[in-house]
């Protein structure tokens, strides 16, 4: 077995900051010792990385993906093999995607379908998560089943979507009850999607199509009033609720007060709410905006959205941020709603950026280096039941590791960057901090610009319960 030593680095790690060598034994991490300890077995290495002014980080886990799913009618443009590489080159060894179920298709094959996209094609570690897009008695069978048998631990619910993935509170307190009583966590989007439904087609009456009347359509109120209705429900139901890719800074006060009342709630958010606006991005000229169409809608900068959800980072208010990577192309897919803003296909894609994009927080004193580690690493596997085998680098743990540059920069373009996606989001963007060289157990998969790993070297993550629950 291949053993690695990590020279000189700094690790960081959810509690803090700490120089320290770190020694990797095949595919786990086998000691961490003080600057130094390890020059005795230095020479028995078959590699020694010099880690001098750079950070060690547990490898980033991005816990909501969406690799080749059908959506808007085309699919997401990253197939597992793109997009796993894509993640590695941004510090992300782990993803949690979403399997597929519809209404009137069995769980258990949608499941079945994921892994026959994913097996054998991807690049670092990768989990699910079950979409439940038709509650009915067999697919809470079915809930039972991948919680107890197939090592998938959370359920995705749609509060928008009607007729696309929507679940209406009856089926959606059904599937609580029944994650209540596995243990199991609901991932709830929550925007009032019948409601919406109504405002989309009024402004496509009043001749309203352009890309920024995605957000117009789906005002605050809407995200609010959904997230609250979960949490309710789930009180009900007395089943963990984790609210994915918050926007709206009145939601996310409606899941800090019930944090405050103890309550298991937890939100997401992701790299576009922080960094993207309706004034600056889904609303440029002619039909560039669609490249920013994504749900939760990209909220107004003027109502001090993106200030409230960083700060909501800093507080635990909000405890993760993932990206919801689903990307499309402009070409062919979100083009598809050039006319009429409805058709044009949700999603942004950044799975590469995630890391670089919180640690922009570390260099404006936003969050600190443990809070960015915590919120991009820790957090996501504890929430997820991957902890400890993920995210922390500590003896036992896999060597799933990030040296990451904090003296280097990184310009963020669609010529350079590795999704398969004819634009960025984040286009002409130069960030401090680079991703220097990963690992994923054990195995160098990114040195500099080259990837060094293979399609394959990913496995499955059976998960267990989250261990974050209060
Ligand atoms: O716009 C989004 N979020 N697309 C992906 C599907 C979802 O709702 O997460
Ligand atoms: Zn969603
Ligand atoms: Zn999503």
């Amino acid at each position: 077995m291949a053993r690695t030593l990590i020279t000189g680095g700094t690790v960081i790690s959810a509690s803090g900051a700490q120089a320290s060598d770190v020694l990797i034994d095949g595919e786990v991490v086998a000691a961490l010792g003080r600057p130094g300890h390890f020059a005795d077995i230095a020479s028995t290495c078959d590699r020694v990385i010099d880690a001098s002014a750079k950070y060690v980080l547990p490898g980033g886990i991005d816990v909501h993906t969406h690799m080749e799913m059908p959506f808007g009618g085309t699919s997401a443009s990253d197939t597992f093999a793109s997009g796993t590489v894509a993640a590695a080159f941004g510090g992300t060894t782990s993803i949690i995607d979403f399997a597929l179920q519809r209404t009137g298709e069995d769980v258990r094959d949608g499941l079945a379908a994921w892994h026959a996209k994913a097996a054998g094609n991807c690049a670092i570690d990768y989990g699910f998560h079950q979409i439940i897009g038709g509650v009915d008695d067999a697919a809470l069978e079915a809930m039972t089943y991948l919680t107890e048998h197939e090592g998938v631990t959370s359920f995705k619910l749609f509060m928008a979507y009607p007729g696309v993935f929507y679940s209406d509170d009856g089926q959606i307190l059904r599937a609580m009850q029944r994650a209540g009583g596995l243990g199991a966590t609901i991932m709830m989007h929550a925007e009032n999607g019948p409601a919406i439904d109504v405002l989309v087609a009024q402004a496509l009456a009043r001749g309203e199509t352009e890309p920024r009347y995605h957000s117009l359509t789906r005002p605050v109120e809407m995200e609010e009033e959904a997230t609250h209705r979960a949490i309710m429900l789930a009180r009900v139901a007395k089943a963990p609720l984790y609210i994915v890719h918050m926007s709206a800074q009145e939601a996310v006060a409606a899941v800090a007060l019930a944090r405050d009342r103890g309550a298991n709630v937890f939100g997401e958010t992701c790299p576009q709410y922080l960094y993207l606006s309706l004034e600056e991005h889904l609303s440029k000229p002619g039909f560039d905006g669609a490249a920013y169409v994504c749900s939760t809608p990209l909220r107004s900068r003027g109502e001090g959205h993106h200030d409230a959800l960083w700060n909501a980072l800093r507080t635990n208010d909000l405890s993760i941020v993932s990206t919801d990577h689903c990307p499309f192309c402009m070409k062919d897919q979100k083009e598809l709603g050039r006319g009429n803003f409805s058709k044009i296909p949700n999603g942004i894609g950044s799975v590469e950026h995630r890391m670089d994009l919180l640690y922009q927080g570390v260099v404006t004193g936003q969050i600190g280096l443990a809070r960015w580690v915590e919120l991009a690493c820790t957090t996501p596997a504890r929430m997820f039941g991957l902890y400890p085998r993920k995210g922390v680098v500590a003896p036992g743990s896999d060597a799933d590791v990030v040296i990451y540059d904090p003296r280097g920069t990184t310009d963020i373009s669609a010529a350079t960057h590795h999704m398969n996606m004819d634009h960025s989001a984040y286009e002409g963007i130069h960030v401090d901090g680079r991703v220097h060289t990963v690992l994923s157990r054990g195995r160098v998969i990114v040195e500099g610009d080259a990837f060094t790993g293979s399609r394959g070297h990913g496995t499955f993550l059976r998960r267990g319960l989250s261990s974050y629950l209060l």
